[in-house]
């Protein structure tokens, strides 16, 4: 739960704002997100990695908010107010940015195939780093350039071979996946490079994945890029100024998930770097880190409306379905990682007993399920508000219209006033695609 969550009157109080107040003006589903929170964990997370890496003597450190975890033009200020730079992973994430006013320069362009109109758009921009992800990409990225008459910035992409120990979708980084380029092929690709007048290198990138505990999964992988980085700058006679090791910082999203403090991580990781470092004889090079869902899942809590409850009969007993008003259409993450996360009733507190009960959403599927297990007062019952937490990150930016639902919400609160980050959908807005209606039809004309 964001910190500072309490009860006031037995209503779920998140940032100042009563979650049944937010829904009697919002209605539900919603998504709120606490400000302070959002700015609070990217000034801290961007203080730990500062800290601990001056402390072992690199020259700096550069944040980049993975914006894939949650965007929009709100978050993008923020996190430029707190001093963090912007990944962005596609043409629609790299518009918003831009029009949002983050400086271009600012900006890492990731993807594996980030496509040619979106790559020139990039340039012409001036965005700060491309992140190259194949031989194909780097031509386009460099003819692009050329094309534009500048010489862009970029990193390569190293898949390091590291088994992260998490959800096999989320991993990124062993071989048989699709980002990055094989450590071995990398010098090559690197002298390739180094020929095209266009492109600067400016360092290696790896991201192991996401939502990562095992903290000996960062070391070894910044073990093998400092090699890998070592190798380069011997080849190109100057070290290479940066390195960026991604993201993938885990985050509690029930009370069974105790991730370390990130101050403990930045402080083991650094050491890691200057140990590897002082070994290869290579200065310690200025860091780059990409985290996500970190900054921003804490914060964010989604409150659905209970429309059904029902007993199932099971092996050995019954399982009570508590279903609400969203589902896998606003949080794909049970879906399709089997994320468990942790409910609360919104409304009011209640003296029943609990009972272990199923969240489920209200979409045509039996894997729409939004919490597998939790425990309930045994009253809950249609109209209660149940409260669902940590959803700020891959919820809103991973939601569907699934079954022609249109999207929640986005809500910001910040010191009890809340405001709209990104508007309900309507099912107007739905209809109006479908040229086979009157409306879509006069649009398509
Ligand atoms: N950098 C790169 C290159 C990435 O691919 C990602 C995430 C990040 C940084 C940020 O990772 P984070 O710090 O947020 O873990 N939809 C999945 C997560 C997919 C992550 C994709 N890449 C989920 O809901 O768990």
């Amino acid at each position: 739960w964001p910190e500072g969550a309490a009860r006031i009157d037995g209503a779920l109080v998140v940032g100042g704002a009563s979650l049944p107040a937010i829904a009697a003006e919002h209605g539900t589903p919603f998504l709120l997100v606490d400000e302070t929170v959002v700015r609070g964990r990217a000034r801290r997370i961007r203080e730990s990695f500062e800290a601990a890496f001056a402390a072992h003597g690199a020259p700096g450190v550069d944040v980049y908010y993975a914006g894939k975890a949650l965007l929009t033009a709100e978050v993008v200020r923020w996190m430029r107010e707190e001093e963090l730079r912007i990944d962005v992973c596609t043409g629609g994430e790299l518009a918003l940015a831009l029009a949002a006013g983050a400086p271009a320069e600012q900006l890492g362009f990731h993807g594996n195939n980030k496509g040619e109109p979106a790559i020139e758009r990039g340039v012409a921009a001036g965005v700060g780093t491309f992140v190259l992800d194949s031989a194909i990409e780097v031509e386009r990225v460099a003819e692009a350039a050329a094309l534009a008459g500048r010489v862009q910035r970029v990193r390569l992409r190293i898949s390091v071979g590291v088994h992260a120990s998490t959800h096999e979708f989320l991993a990124t980084s062993h071989e048989d996946q699709k980002f990055g380029i094989a450590i071995e092929d990398a010098p090559a690709l690197a002298a390739r490079i180094r020929e095209l007048p266009s492109l600067e290198l400016v360092g290696l990138h790896t991201h192991i994945g996401s939502q990562i505990f095992d903290h000996e999964g960062f070391a070894e992988s910044a073990r093998r890029m400092l090699a890998l980085h070592a190798e380069l700058g011997e080849a190109a006679g100057a070290p290479l100024p940066e390195l960026n090791l991604g993201g993938g910082f885990g985050i509690a999203y029930t009370a069974a998930d105790s991730p370390e403090p990130i101050e403990a991580i930045a402080d083991r990781l650094a050491a890691s770097v200057r140990a590897r470092c002082d070994e290869l004889g290579i200065p310690v090079p200025r860091i780059a880190i990409e985290p996500g869902r970190w900054i921003v899942g804490p914060a964010g809590v989604t409150a659905y409306e209970v429309g059904t409850v029902k007993p199932v009969r099971v092996e050995g007993g019954e399982r009570r379905y508590v279903s609400v008003d969203g589902g896998m259409s606003d949080n794909a993450r049970p879906a399709l990682y089997g994320a468990h996360y942790s409910a609360r009733l919104a409304n009011r507190t209640s003296d029943a007993e609990a009972v272990l009960v199923r969240v489920a959403g209200h979409h045509c599927e039996s894997g729409d399920i939004v919490v597998d297990a939790e425990w309930l007062p045994a009253d809950v019952a249609p109209g209660d508000l149940l409260a669902v937490a940590a959803t700020g990150a891959y919820c809103h930016s991973l939601a569907s219209n699934y079954n022609l639902t249109p999207r929640p919400p986005v809500l910001a609160v910040r010191d009890g006033a809340v405001r709209t980050l990104v508007r309900r959908e309507t099912i107007d807005d739905l209809l109006a695609r479908d040229a086979g209606l009157a409306a879509g039809a006069q649009r398509a004309r």
